[in-house]
C-alpha cells in the first residue's frame, strides 16, 4: 500500500492514468504475509461503482457493521469476512452483502476529511474463531506518537508500477508519529493520523484503503490517503466515536 496509502482507491483492473510517474519497478514494499486468520476482524471490501470493480480493506466492529473509509464507498459493496486467500473458497469465509452504507456528513465538505463511513450488513456476520469484532478507542484518546502499531490488507505487495494484488492477507508494521511529520496540505491533526515505517528508505503500510491502523487490541486509525511515499494519513478513530456509536444506536433493531 505505498498504494494503500493513496488517495484513490486500488482498481483491480489496470488503468495505465493512475500509474504515477517516476516509480521503481520491482521495489518490495516492506511486508510480509499475515499469520492465518490472526486478524479476524478484517474485511475484504469488493466495490461496484460506475462499471468498475475495486476493493478496500475494512473491519468488523459489530455482527452487523463494517467500518472502513468514506472514498470506499460504491454502487454496491460486498464484504469478505474471515478470509486469508480471497481467490480462494476458504471454509472459514463469510459473503455478505452491505445493506447501507452511512458515510460520515461532513465527507466531502472538505478534501480528504472525514474520511469515514460504516457499511450495515445486510446480515449480521457469524461470529467464530475466524470471524470476530474489534475494539475501538475511547472518545478523545489519542495514541502517542512512537506507538508501534500494524496495517494489514490485501493491496498490492510490490511496486506502484505493477498491478498485481497480493492474494494473502499481508501485514507491516508502521509507528505512529508527530502530526508535523504529515505536513501535508489538507492534513487535519483533529480527524486525522500519521504514521509510517519506522525504518527510512522502506515504503510504508500495505493494506488496503479503508484497513484497520491497529495498536495493540484496538483499531486507532483508518488508511486514508497520502503520498506516494510514507508516512500516510489516517482517520482518527477516536474523535468518531460519538458519531460511530450514534449511527450504530440509530440503525440497531
Ligand atoms: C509484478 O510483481 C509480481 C510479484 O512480485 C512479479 O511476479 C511480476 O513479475 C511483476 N510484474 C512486473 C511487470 O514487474
Ligand atoms: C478539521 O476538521 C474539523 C472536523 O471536520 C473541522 O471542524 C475543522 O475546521 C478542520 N480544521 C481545519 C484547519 O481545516
Amino acid at each position: 500500500m505505498a498504494l494503500t496509502m493513496q488517495l484513490f482507491m486500488l482498481v483491480l483492473l489496470p488503468v495505465a492514468s493512475l500509474l504515477p510517474p517516476g516509480t521503481q519497478a520491482g521495489e518490495i514494499i516492506g511486508g510480509w504475509e499475515a499469520k492465518l486468520h490472526s486478524r479476524p476482524y478484517m474485511a475484504y471490501l469488493e466495490i461496484q461503482r460506475k462499471g468498475d470493480t475495486y476493493i478496500c480493506g475494512g473491519f468488523l466492529v459489530a455482527k452487523n457493521f463494517v467500518l472502513t473509509a468514506a472514498h470506499c464507498k460504491g454502487d454496491k459493496i460486498t464484504v469478505k469476512l474471515g478470509a486469508h486467500n480471497i481467490r480462494e473458497r476458504e471454509e472459514s469465509q463469510q459473503v455478505i452483502l452491505v445493506g447501507h452504507q452511512y458515510l460520515h456528513l461532513d465527507y466531502g465538505k472538505e478534501p480528504r476529511n472525514n474520511d469515514i463511513m460504516l457499511l450495515k450488513l445486510a446480515k449480521r456476520a457469524k461470529l467464530n474463531r475466524w470471524v470476530k469484532t474489534i475494539n475501538l478507542p475511547h472518545t478523545k484518546k489519542k495514541v502517542k506518537p512512537g506507538r508501534k502499531c500494524s496495517v494489514a490488507g490485501w493491496g498490492r505487495t510490490v511496486a506502484w508500477n505493477n498491478l498485481t494484488m497480493a492474494t494473502t492477507l499481508q501485514e507491516v508494521d508502521v509507528e505512529v508519529l508527530e502530526d508535523d511529520e504529515c505536513m501535508y496540505r489538507h492534513y487535519n491533526a483533529s480527524t486525522m493520523m500519521c504514521a509510517g515505517d519506522p525504518e527510512k528508505g522502506k515504503d510504508s503500510a500495505k493494506g488496503d484503503s479503508g484497513g484497520p491502523l491497529v495498536c495493540g487490541k484496538t483499531a486507532h486509525g483508518i488508511v486514508s490517503w497520502g503520498p506516494y511515499r510514507p508516512p500516510g494519513v489516517y482517520t482518527r478513530l477516536s474523535t468518531f466515536i460519538p458519531w460511530i456509536q450514534e449511527t450504530m444506536r440509530r440503525l440497531q433493531p
